[in-house]
């Protein structure tokens, strides 16, 4: 079959190793297999403090889902599928293979390993219910049951692993060492890359998605807020506006004032550890960065901003009143943007990420 059409292509350059994403391939992937649409941009004109238009990509049903992290999880499942059948068999997949009794039951001899902080989990179950596979998914005791509830009635074990986010990742790590199930995590570290690559190569389409969007419209926002956990959101839409939009905003990350391991590993020039309480932006509440992300944001990002708990429970008040009920990770943009309308001047508008629907 001609490689051309195969699902298995590379996401890190082969030379640099650095972040090579394509939204296109993804789109084809997902849309061969689930009910594709492109998420809605809400347009808010007359929210006090601001004379041009709040932007919102609202990413709270992506694919019938509750959060963007389905992009990513789905994406990643699918691929590395294509990648283990074409290491046992020579056979590069096509998009529309996985429907196919034999790559099924390929599939069901695969189990996905992940620690979540709750919406990659729910990605990686999807990605292994759509394809056959198996899915272990181990949470810390911060993720709300709701979470574990939700995976296991789509079909995941879930483990609860450790005390934080980083203690889970670092079991799951071990459990799939030790059961030879696939981790695909939605951070990097040291030489693990390509899951975590391509978990950000499926945020792509978010970016990808919006361009298309502001190319009709012309409203290309001045401002673009991206909150951060591991920071690999972050990194694909700042990577693809980089990349592709042909008008360049400020891009300004955001995280929660208890987890700026991004601003602080990107300003040291080495990644780096924070200490901090839990935040109840519990999806941002990362305390180490993921290294790839890091990479692609350290040249990318204008501006960093630290959002309190306080700030971030009062945007999701206010984006609820709106009509745009979430969290308040999922608030956190706002957070950011109405704390910059009262320092700084209006600039035109602003785009910001509402990532996940209400708990
Ligand atoms: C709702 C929500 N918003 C934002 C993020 C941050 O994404 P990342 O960890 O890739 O920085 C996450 C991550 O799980 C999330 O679930």
């Amino acid at each position: 079959m001609n490689p051309e059409n195969a699902v298995l292509t590379s996401v890190l350059d082969a030379k640099s190793g650095t972040f090579q994403p394509d939204p296109l391939r993804v789109l084809k992937l997902l849309a061969a297999n689930l009910n594709y649409q492109p998420t809605p941009v809400l347009e808010l004109g007359n929210v006090s403090g601001f004379s041009g238009k709040l932007l919102i990509k609202d990413e709270r049903r992506r694919f019938g889902m509750t959060s963007f992290k389905a992009a990513g999880g789905i994406y990643a499942v699918f691929t590395l599928i294509a990648k283990q059948w074409h290491s046992q068999t020579g056979e590069w997949l096509r998009p529309e293979d996985y429907r196919t009794s034999r790559i099924r039951r390929f599939a069901a001899s695969i189990t996905f390993v992940c620690a979540s902080a709750g919406n990659h989990g729910l990605a990686v179950t999807r990605g292994a219910k759509l394809t056959g596979a198996k899915a272990r998914i181990h949470l810390s005791e911060t993720v709300p049951e709701s979470f574990a509830e939700k995976l296991r009635s789509d079909g995941a074990e879930v483990v609860r692993s450790g005390k934080n986010y980083e203690e889970s990742m670092a079991l799951s790590l071990v459990d799939a060492d030790t059961t030879g199930g696939i981790l695909v995590a939605d951070a990097s570290w040291g030489d693990y890359l390509e899951p975590p690559a391509l978990v950000m190569e499926g945020y792509t389409i978010l970016a990808d998605e919006l361009q298309h969007g502001f190319e009709k419209s012309g409203q290309w926002p001045a401002r673009v807020y991206l909150q951060a956990g591991v920071g690999g959101l972050a990194a694909a839409i700042a990577f693809m506006i980089r990349k592709r939009w042909s008008v360049q905003p400020e891009v300004v990350l955001v995280e929660p004032d208890s987890a700026p391991c991004l601003k602080e590993s990107i300003v040291s020039g080495q990644l780096l550890r924070v200490e901090g309480p839990v935040s109840n932006m519990g999806r941002l509440d990362c305390k180490v960065p993921s290294s790839l992300a890091m990479q692609v944001l350290s040249s990318t990002v204008d501006r960093f901003m630290l959002v309190s708990d306080e700030q971030a429970a009062d945007a999701m008040v206010d984006l609820g009143r709106l009509g745009v009920a979430t969290t308040p990770s999922g608030a956190a943009g706002y957070a950011a943007l109405f704390a910059d309308a009262k320092e700084t001047e209006d600039r035109g508008h602003a785009l910001i990420f509402v990532t996940e629907a209400a708990i």
